[in-house]
């Protein structure tokens, strides 16, 4: 496929989920994306380098979609860049070199607690940073998170079918 959006889903919990799963399953069929769930392909904590170089190899663009745990990702994603980033980005090929990146993330709190005069005191792009650092380093393409707040077990099925669509476009907007 020439236009593959890989999204590198990290959620440790997906069969509870309502947010992620939602977003993942309106969209399954869109035939730019192609989903990847890390915490299915780790075995015993480690990724296989060869497959997950084979499928960004074949991406156009890649997104880091995650809930929110404690201010970072969930410990898949972390592990990911670990093991695959490091022999890629220090290698001779760089392949990773000018990839368009966005992250994708849902929390559990409101979007005013996400502000300097908010609870959690830093922005959602503050504390994303090193993930933008990590993108910088490999030479990839940054592009504005997309975040969706107060996702809850309780979301209406038009706030979700809402979020669904806007998160379409927005990684379209890779290509
Ligand atoms: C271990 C854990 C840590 C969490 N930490 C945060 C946090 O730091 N900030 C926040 O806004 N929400 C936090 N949450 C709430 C989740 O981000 C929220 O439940 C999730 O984004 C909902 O998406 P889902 O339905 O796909 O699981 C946390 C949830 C769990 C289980």
């Amino acid at each position: 496929m020439n236009n593959q959006i890989t999204i590198l889903l990290s959620h440790p919990n997906i069969s509870n989920s309502m947010f992620n799963k939602h977003l993942v399953d309106i969209n399954r069929k869109n035939p730019n994306f192609v989903f990847h769930h890390l915490d299915k392909n780790r075995v015993n904590g480690y990724f296989d380098l060869e497959a997950e170089k084979k499928l960004l190899r074949e991406s156009k663009a890649i997104v880091w979609q995650f809930p929110i745990y404690w201010y970072n990702s969930p410990s898949s994603l972390r592990d990911w860049q670990d093991q695959i980033m490091s022999p890629i980005v220090y290698s001779a090929d760089n392949f990773l070199k000018g990839m368009p990146v966005r992250v994708v993330f849902t929390a559990g709190a409101a979007a005013e607690h996400y502000t300097h005069e908010g609870l959690n005191r830093y922005t959602a792009e503050e504390m994303l940073i090193p993930f933008e650092m990590t993108a910088n380093a490999a030479g990839m393409k940054w592009f504005k998170p997309l975040g969706f707040y107060g996702c809850s077990p309780d979301m209406t099925k038009a706030a979700l079918e809402k979020a669904a669509k806007e998160y379409e476009e927005s990684l379209l907007e890779l290509l």
